[in-house]
């Protein structure tokens, strides 16, 4: 079993390189691929750069070229729903595009022909983060994530992805992650702790809170490798 652990952004994964603290580095594609091995499992730990086609890329080499069996994905969201606040952990359900748009020919928003509006993440990944946020007594909230390539800062724009997806949290590159796992029959799995609340202030939040909220989601996905490997 290889296990990819994926961010968008340096500082998602840097708490994990500076946890597991020896890899070798490999360049691929513009991007490097840090590989190690952590309680036998091998790992393979990369960040996208931020974005859909950017993640798309990533999360397609980590599953091609490096052979990852299973996706963890770890970063920050913003919040949707107003129970989520700043540092929370949010887990996905289901991801949808909220940015993709081809209503004109009367199909709902995320929806392309041939795929969905949602894709599921994968259920035993799931039950394994439950199993561990119960055993640490951390809050694991469960929830819709929304993707777009915009960093959303604005309330009307918010709401408008709320109703329209019903999500809980947004960030930029979740969704397309999952259909590319989807695709290639690969478990995968969204986690994001909360920098801001997408909305006029998210910019200064973003900036605060990127660096401490990317360290809980990561020690959450430490906690899960623990996990994983005692089984
Ligand atoms: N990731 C974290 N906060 C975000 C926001 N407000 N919009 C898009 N992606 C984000």
């Amino acid at each position: 079993m290889k296990i990819a652990i994926m961010g968008a952004m340096q500082e998602e994964i840097t708490p994990l390189l500076e946890f597991f603290g020896k890899y070798e580095t490999i360049e691929f594609g513009k991007n490097k691929y840090y590989v190690t091995t952590y309680k036998g499992l091998e790992l393979v730990i990369a960040y996208s750069k931020i974005g859909k086609v950017n993640a798309s890329l990533t999360a397609s080499t980590l599953i091609e070229k490096f052979g990852a069996t299973k996706l963890l994905f770890s970063g920050v969201a913003g919040a949707v729903n107003p129970s989520l606040k700043i540092g929370d952990l949010i887990v996905a359900t289901k991801l949808a595009q909220h940015d993709l748009d081809i209503t004109a020919f009367g199909h709902p928003h995320g929806f392309v022909p041939e795929g969905s509006v949602f894709v599921e993440t994968d259920s035993t990944l799931m039950a394994l983060a439950q199993k561990v946020a119960l055993d640490k007594k951390i809050v694991l909230q469960k929830g819709i994530i929304a993707t777009g390539d915009q960093f959303i800062c604005d309330e009307q724009k918010k709401e408008w992805i709320e109703k329209t997806f019903n999500a809980d949290a947004l960030e930029m590159e979740g969704a397309s992650v999952a259909v590319v796992c989807d695709a290639l029959g690969v478990p995968f799995f969204v986690l994001r702790a909360i920098s801001d609340a997408a909305d006029m202030d998210a910019g200064f939040s973003f900036d605060e809170f990127l660096n401490s909220s990317a360290k809980v989601s990561a020690s959450f996905i430490i906690a899960m490798l623990d996990e994983i490997a005692h089984d």
